[in-house]
């Protein structure tokens, strides 16, 4: 064994973790040995820097728990979670795209009928969206699910309320004609927490922590492609500078202000509300999954 040296030290590890029967984890260690040495190479820490960035992974990690994901946060701060999303879920043009899931998504949640509301008393501008589900070739799809979740007008999720009953989440279906529609509350622009390993990052730099103002839909159906992602408000201050990345140009709708009157789903309303009109564009599963 050749002894070592600074300059053959990665060479020297590579071939050590050449012996791993399974092929994929092979690839990808051989990988992180790479690009893990040419990163350290880079940058060059002294041992104190390095000790620092140790302890702020250890803290990362003991953060973490099955209510608490600091190390997704990491990852969706750094643009991997899109990357990732985006590599997993090639789809065609025309096809709605796909954005991250976020730790806030809750399953289960209630079914509402058609038209129904899912803001319930919350606090918010009443919000009213509707639309169709259809697949590329412009066919509707009845049946679909939409499974929503989002904040409330003051910015904040189910788990940050802490109710006992469902927040600001529901599963709506399809109708016949592939038409769905819905009432809510208009989200407001939120920042990731802040309290943690990640925030204690952010705050030394110049980058927004602001996520502009979304509704986060799932939309399914049998032989389809999953589509998890969200609808952003046109306009938000946050629109360009998303802290994780996650807006894509036909993802970006008008809420249209109304300053009272009959709503799509024929509440008639003595208040300003908004309506949102999007049609999801769903492909068919072993295209999406060829691609
Ligand atoms: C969200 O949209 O709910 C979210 C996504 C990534 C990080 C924090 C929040
Ligand atoms: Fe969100």
């Amino acid at each position: 064994m050749a002894y070592i040296t600074e300059k053959n030290l990665t060479d020297v590890v590579l071939k050590r973790w050449q012996d791993i029967p399974d092929p994929r984890l092979k690839e990808v260690m051989q990988s992180l040995i790479k690009h893990l040495h040419a990163f350290v190479r880079e940058i060059e820490p002294s041992g104190e820097e390095w000790f620092k960035a140790i302890d702020w992974i250890t803290r990362t990690g003991q953060m973490s728990d099955n209510k608490r994901q600091e190390v997704i946060l990491f990852s969706d701060v750094m643009g991997v979670s899109m990357l990732v999303d985006a590599m997993n879920n090639r789809l065609d043009t025309g096809a709605t795209p796909t954005t991250v899931e976020g730790p806030f998504h809750v399953a289960n949640a209630p079914e509402i009928a058609n038209g129904g509301n899912m803001a319930k008393e919350a606090p918010g501008i009443p919000t009213f969206v509707t639309g169709k589900v259809r697949s590329l070739d412009g066919a509707p799809i009845a049946g679909a699910m939409l499974d929503l979740w989002q904040t409330d007008g003051e910015g904040l999720y189910e788990s940050q309320r802490g109710t006992e009953e469902p927040w600001m989440r529901g599963v709506f279906r399809s109708q016949a004609d592939g038409s769905y529609s819905l009432r809510t509350v208009a989200p407001i622009a939120y920042t990731i927490p802040m309290d943690g390993t990640v925030g204690e990052l952010m705050e030394q730099t110049k980058i927004s922590h602001m996520r502009p103002a979304h509704i986060h839909f799932a939309v399914s159906a049998p032989g389809y492609h999953k589509v998890t992602t969200h609808l952003f408000q046109k306009g938000d201050e946050y629109i360009e500078t998303d802290v994780v990345y996650g807006v894509k140009a036909p993802l970006i709708v008008e809420f249209e202000k109304k300053s009272g009157g009959k709503a799509p789903n024929g509440e008639v309303l003595n208040e300003p509300f908004y309506v949102v009109h999007y049609d999801f564009i769903l492909q068919k599963q072993a295209k999406a999954q060829a691609a």
